[in-house]
């Protein structure tokens, strides 16, 4: 009994992470991880995916955009992503005569390929672990105290010096950072090159590659084929370079191999990307924190929110496309804190959590280290005294700085209003092309002045309902004073008086412009005192921020030395990550089985006509019929849809390559299940699963669907 609970007690210390948790640092995968990915069934060396000095997986691996992950498939620059990674550049070049939104996009040649301002895609050049130069620069400091340790200026003012002008200058496209890592007590700079020129190659429609919408986004079973196809340029030595037509297709250093062979459950995988951001060193204050404050007033505030929108967009066409966009960004952060606080009551996460800082707090005091303890105490108060300012400033934030549209009314009127005074004319005329313009943007054409102030009033009776005045902007106090409280009439009284309200009033200002109808205008007056209180806020929880930074950089030093050895991972910051495990389903409730794969069977299930989200095209149904499904198809004839794997992800992972055991790719992540997001926070080795779209299915729209199969010719496909 007793050697059993000596195993028992060695094995828990010796093995703080769950199998397959992690999102592992490429320079520490070898030391860290590699014999265990070996015996989960990797055939590669560790320099296959590696290699510090030579050319590996990891070269064919992107940033895409600002948040997501790409992959290189070809040696002419071919890459695949997420289709809503792309979906703001398929949004972009569509039409209503040439609506690549709905009915997809393929270039059938090079010259058909669209180019895309702004859009760019890099690669990790080189990655160093710099811990010591740059604690050695920081003892510099005549400060000790100074936040220059997370400062993101004064590291990458650090990473400039150590990579020296010439060798900037010289490399154009280069760029190097140095990012700090376990709250500011390991440090790594990474060398990038950043590519400008980046094509749009191919998109299936939306009923393919958003089938299931906002309905299945975060669910498993999963139907979505959520891909798009990118080309990047390069100048002719293969160097970066904005667009231009001399520009030629990029010869990456490497591009991945494409295996058709399927996927079988507990098959070994592994995927590398960007992950945004995690809280796994969260204390047991900040999961109730997370959990009461953030989450909750996102879900509370959205949901209603969300209930306007909808309706409106199911009453009116014209809204429903106005309004489309914005409502899958709420939706999609709504029903992940939803997630999130699912996981942490049912699986008790402030628990976990308890147990071990208390663990660290034993151990510190065995080995005479108070400092971690003491940090824990400061986060505990810390905590406590910014829960006031944090929940106004989220319920400031969801209800009336992001609820609320006309908050973005344009407020920088005081140019204007001199001019107006000063009676000159020329620099009138210039400030009211201004404003004219300013409020253009303003209502772009996914504006719709009825849905706001349908939003607005529902928005402004809660956030009234649940905070008590003195917590409220000061000029929310009108509502009560001339409004007798009602925020209905309030917010109808701002339209019909303000100068952005309706084009007449707008027009009626532009034909005799007054500084004082500006500086009185109710609209400006709600936005200023929006801003004004946001801005407080956040001032005042800045007050916060050092202490927090400091007692959180102390306690996970703690948790790293108590932990000594053993294999850790730190918090996702957007740097390149590898997480591996296996293929498999898992069981959401009591006698419920969710297998790994999802087949074109279930698009066919999942279709109505009726609904926009689940509308099946007519070119795919025949496929189905006809079971024309060619070298796709899995050995039970059945056309491969998405599979889910034990991989530990989460956003910013979105289209990232997944590979199998011999480093070819077999899908492209694109979302984890809802019961799975609390992995945020502690990774849940029965719950959590990446949803990954098989390659087979990519590779079948590309090529039978879209006729696009001359794309394939420049992959290296592997049957
Ligand atoms: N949930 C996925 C990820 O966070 C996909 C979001 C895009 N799809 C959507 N229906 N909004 O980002
Ligand atoms: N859908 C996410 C992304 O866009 C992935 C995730 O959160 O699992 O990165």
């Amino acid at each position: 009994m007793k050697k059993g609970l000596l195993v028992l007690i060695v094995t828990v210390l010796a093995f703080p992470l769950k199998a397959d948790e992690g999102m592992w640092l490429l320079p520490l995968l070898k030391q860290q991880k590699f014999p265990e990915m070996q015996a989960l069934g990797l055939k590669l060396q560790d320099y296959d995916i590696y290699s510090p000095d030579s050319s590996a997986l990891k070269d064919a691996v992107v940033i895409f955009g600002g948040g997501c992950t790409g992959e290189m498939v070809s040696s002419e620059g071919l890459l695949l992503t997420n289709h809503h990674c792309g979906y703001g550049q398929i949004q972009m070049h569509s039409t209503l005569e040439n609506d690549y939104l709905t009915n997809g996009f393929w270039a059938m040649s090079r010259e058909q390929e669209l180019p895309n301002p702004g859009l760019t895609v890099t690669f990790i050049d080189k990655i160093e672990d710099v811990t010591d130069f740059v604690k050695k620069e920081l003892a510099k400091e005549d400060d000790p105290n100074n936040m220059n340790f997370l400062s993101p200026k004064y590291l990458n003012g650090l990473a400039k010096t150590r990579a020296g002008d010439a060798y900037l200058q010289n490399n154009p496209g280069l760029s190097v950072e140095i990012k700090p890592f376990y709250g500011g007590n390991v440090y790594y700079m990474f060398t990038k090159k950043t590519y400008s020129d980046v094509r749009l190659v191919g998109a299936p429609p939306s009923s393919i590659g958003k089938f299931g919408a906002d309905t299945d986004n975060w669910m498993w079973p999963r139907h979505t084929g959520d891909f798009s196809v990118f080309r990047v340029y390069a100048d002719a030595n293969g160097n970066p370079s904005e667009y231009s037509e001399q520009n030629v297709p990029l010869r990456p250093k490497r591009w991945l191999n494409i295996s058709l062979k399927g996927v079988q459950e507990n098959d070994f995988a592994m995927m590398m990307g960007f992950p945004g951001r995690t809280n796994k060193y969260y204390t047991s204050w900040e999961v109730a924190e997370r959990r009461d404050i953030d989450n909750t007033v996102r879900i509370n505030i959205r949901e209603l929110r969300q209930q306007v929108m909808l309706e409106e967009m199911l009453n009116d066409p014209a809204v429903r496309i106005q309004y489309s966009s914005k409502y899958a960004g709420s939706t999609n952060a709504y029903k992940n804190s939803i997630g999130s606080n699912w996981a942490i009551n049912k699986h008790n996460l402030e628990q976990v959590k308890k147990v071990e800082q208390d663990k660290l707090i034993e151990w510190g005091r065995k080995n005479c280290q108070p400092d971690y303890e003491e940090a824990l105490l400061s986060l505990e108060q810390l905590i406590h005294e910014r829960k006031d300012l944090r929940f106004r400033s989220w319920m400031l934030d969801e209800a009336i700085s992001r609820g609320i549209e006309f908050t973005r009314v344009p407020t920088d009127i005081q140019t204007l209003c001199d001019a107006l005074r000063a009676k000159d004319k020329a620099e009138q005329q210039q400030q009211l092309r201004l404003l004219e313009m300013a409020y253009k943007r303003f209502k772009d054409k996914n504006y719709s002045a009825e849905v706001d102030k349908k939003i607005a009033k529902v928005m402004l009776e809660e956030y009234r309902r649940l905070l008590p005045p003195a917590s409220q902007p000061a000029y929310f106090s009108v509502i009560d004073k001339r409004f007798k409280g009602d925020v209905g009439r309030f917010v109808d009284d701002l339209f019909a008086k303000s100068v952005f309200g309706d084009e007449r009033n707008m027009q009626k200002f532009m034909s005799s412009p007054s500084a004082k109808a500006l500086e009185n205008d109710p609209m400006i007056l709600f936005a200023v005192a929006v801003q004004k209180e946001k801005a407080a806020l956040t001032q005042d929880l800045a007050n916060f921020e050092d202490g927090y930074a400091i007692a959180h950089k102390t306690y996970v030093e703690g948790l790293l030395k108590m932990y000594g050895d053993k294999a850790n991972f730190p918090d996702a910051n957007f740097t390149l990550r590898l997480t591996y495990g296996q293929v498999k389903g898992y069981t959401p409730h009591d006698a419920v089985y969710y297998r790994c794969q999802t087949t074109l069977d279930g698009v066919m299930e999942k279709e109505d006509p009726d609904n926009w989200e689940f509308v099946v095209p007519d070119q795919l149904k025949k496929f189905y019929a006809e079971k024309n499904f060619g070298r796709y198809a899995m050995p039970t004839g059945q056309m491969p849809v998405a599979f889910s794997a034990t991989t530990h992800t989460t956003g910013g992972n979105s289209g990232s390559p997944v590979l199998n055991a011999n480093g070819e790719l077999i899908g492209i992540n694109f979302d984890r299940n809802w019961e799975g997001v609390g992995g945020d926070i502690q990774y849940l080795p029965d719950y959590q699963r990446s949803i990954i779209v098989d390659i087979r299915y990519v590779l079948f729209i590309i090529d039978k669907y879209a006729g696009a199969g001359y794309l394939l010719n420049e992959m290296n496909i592997k049957e």
